[in-house]
C-alpha cells in the first residue's frame, strides 16, 4: 500500500500550520499565502533547538550575567549604526528585507568594505566569486580582511565560520541557503525556518553577529521574512521607489534599540551614499510657491524630519471620485477629506482627489494630518502656501487641532531649516519661545483655514 505523504500547509506571511489549503490564513487574515511543505521535515529540525539562545545552560541571576565585554560594533555607516541602536550586538541576528533590486546586496558589501578593522565572512548564494569582486570594485573598496565564501549549505557555512570565527557574517540570501537535514527545496517555508534556526544557534553561542538578507516582494509577504521575524533579533527594511535613487532603511524590530528609526541613502554609480540630512532632499519645491504643496514637520523615530506633502485635487471626470494617496493610509485621507467637508464646509465629494509623499517616503505619523489638509485645500483653491510655513498636528474627527509630541523638536528643525512660520495645535504647551521662527497656534480647521487662506 502506498503511503500518503506528510504535508502540512504553512502560511508564508506568519508561518500559521494548516493540514489542509485555505484561501484565507484564520491567524493573519492575508489570502493566497498557504504554501505545502513536507511535515515530517520540521520534526528533525533545529527550530525548537533554536530557543536555546546562552550556552549556560541553567538558570542565572541578572548580577550574576556578565556582559561587559561585548561591546557594540561599528559597522563603519555611520546611518547603519544608528539604526541598530548604535552599532551591532554580538550574537545577534539582523535581518535586513527588500525587494529584488533595492540595493541589499550593495549595501551589505558596503559594510566589510568601509569597515577593514571587521573580519567578515561574506557567505553568498547569489553571485559568483567574480561577480562580487566585480561589485567590489565598482563600490571602490580595497579591503583584504573580507573572505568571500560562495556557498548554499549552511552546515557547511557554519562548519567553515567556526573555524574562521569572524568578526560579522553576511548571508545574501535566506531564501538560497538549504540546510541538509530538509529534503524541501531552497527558498520553503521549512527551509527558511531552518536556515534561519541554525544561524540563530551559531550567533548566540559564538558571539559572531550574523546580517541575514532576505528578499521581499511588492505585497511583503510572499515567501520568507515575514515568517522570520518573531525568531531573529532585528528586523532592517530597505524600501524606496527603484526608478527613484533615494532608499530608506527602516527599523522595524530592535530587540536592541528603539524601532521606526529611519535612514535615508542615495544609490549612486558607486554604490549607496548616506544623505544625512534628509529634510533638505525632501524639500524640493521649497522656495518656488506651487498650489498643492504643504510641508509636514514629523518624526520618525528619534529624529525630526521635515518633507513636502503633495496634493491634487480636480473635478471628477467620472461619477464617483477617485481618491489615491502614496506614502499614506488611504483610509485617513477619506477620513480628512469627511472632517473637511462636515466640518469646515468644502465640498470636496465631486473631486478627485490624489496625494504624494515626496521621495517615495511611507508615513504614519500624525503630525502630517494638517500637511495634508492645507495641502488639499491648496490645491482645491489654487492658492500657494508659502514656502516659509510648516505644519505639524493631528486633526481630530470633530476638526479639532490636537497636539503632537515632541513638537518643539520639531520646531526646532524647522527653524534649523529656515522656515519663518509653523502651524500647530492650539493646546500645545512650549516651555521656551522659539526665537526665529513664529509659532501660529490654532484649535480647529475653520480656525487654521483663516489663519492661512485669508
Ligand atoms: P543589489 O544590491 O544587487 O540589489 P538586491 O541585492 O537588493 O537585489 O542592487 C541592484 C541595483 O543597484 C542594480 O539595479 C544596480 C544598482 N547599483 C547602482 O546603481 N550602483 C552601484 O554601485 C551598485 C553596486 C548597484
Ligand atoms: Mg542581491
Amino acid at each position: 500500500m502506498a503511503t500518503k505523504a506528510k504535508t502540512s500547509w504553512f502560511c508564508s506571511a506568519c508561518g500559521n500550520e494548516s493540514p489542509k489549503w485555505m484561501g484565507r490564513c484564520p491567524a493573519c487574515g492575508e489570502w493566497n499565502t498557504m504554501v505545502e511543505a513536507p511535515k515530517e521535515d520540521l520534526k528533525k529540525s533545529s527550530v525548537t533547538a533554536a530557543g536555546r539562545v546562552s550556552p549556560d545552560r541553567k538558570p542565572l541571576r541578572l548580577k550574576e550575567i556578565d556582559y561587559s565585554k561585548e561591546p557594540r560594533r561599528s559597522l563603519g555607516l555611520g546611518e547603519v549604526d544608528r539604526i541598530l541602536g548604535g552599532g551591532i550586538v554580538p550574537g545577534s541576528l539582523v535581518l535586513i528585507g527588500g525587494e529584488p533590486g533595492i540595493g541589499k546586496s550593495t549595501l551589505s558589501l558596503q559594510i566589510p568594505l568601509g569597515c577593514p578593522e571587521l573580519r567578515t565572512l561574506y557567505v553568498t548564494g547569489e553571485e559568483s566569486a567574480k561577480q562580487v569582486k566585480m561589485r567590489a570594485e565598482r563600490l571602490g573598496g580595497k579591503d583584504d580582511s573580507c573572505l568571500i565564501f560562495c556557498e548554499t549549505m549552511v552546515e557547511s557555512i557554519l562548519e567553515e565560520a567556526r573555524s574562521i570565527v569572524p568578526d560579522l557574517m553576511i548571508v545574501d540570501s535566506v531564501q538560497t541557503m538549504f540546510s541538509d537535514s530538509i529534503d524541501s527545496t531552497p527558498g520553503s517555508v521549512s527551509q527558511i525556518k531552518e536556515v534561519a534556526a541554525l544561524l540563530l544557534r551559531f550567533a548566540k553561542e559564538t558571539g559572531v553577529p550574523v546580517i541575514l538578507i532576505g528578499h521581499i516582494t511588492k505585497d511583503g509577504y510572499i515567501a520568507g521574512p515575514k515568517i522570520l521575524e518573531h525568531i531573529v533579533d532585528v528586523v532592517l527594511q530597505f524600501e524606496g521607489e527603484n526608478r527613484g535613487s533615494y532608499r530608506i532603511l527602516r527599523s522595524i524590530k530592535n530587540r536592541f534599540g528603539s524601532t521606526s528609526e529611519l535612514a535615508v541613502f542615495e544609490m549612486t554609480g558607486a554604490g549607496l551614499r548616506e544623505v544625512l540630512n534628509p529634510s533638505e532632499m525632501l524639500i524640493p519645491m521649497h522656495g518656488q510657491g506651487l498650489s498643492g504643496a504643504a510641508v509636514a514637520a514629523t518624526l520618525d523615530g528619534t529624529r525630526p524630519m521635515l518633507f513636502e506633502v503633495q496634493a491634487l485635487v480636480s473635478s471628477a471626470v467620472y461619477g464617483t471620485a477617485q481618491r489615491s494617496a502614496t506614502g499614506f493610509d488611504a483610509r485617513r485621507l477619506n477620513m480628512l477629506l469627511a472632517v473637511l467637508e462636515k466640518r469646515a464646509g468644502f465640498h470636496l465629494s465631486a473631486k478627485d482627489v490624489f496625494l504624494n509623499m515626496a521621495g517615495g517616503l511611507k508615513v504614519s505619523d500624525p503630525a502630517c494630518d494638517l500637511a495634508v489638509i492645507c495641502a488639499v485645500l491648496s490645491s482645491n483653491f489654487d492658492f500657494a502656501i508659502p514656502s516659509d510655513v510648516c505644519f505639524a498636528g493631528e486633526v481630530g474627527l470633530s476638526g479639532e487641532i490636537r497636539p503632537v509630541a515632541q513638537t518643539e523638536r520639531r520646531i526646532g528643525e524647522a527653524e534649523r531649516l529656515g522656515f519663518k512660520k509653523i502651524f500647530v495645535s492650539y493646546f500645545t504647551k512650549l516651555d521656551r519661545k522659539p526665537q526665529g521662527i513664529d509659532v501660529v497656534k490654532v484649535a480647529d480647521v475653520p480656525a487654521l483655514v483663516k489663519a492661512l487662506f485669508k
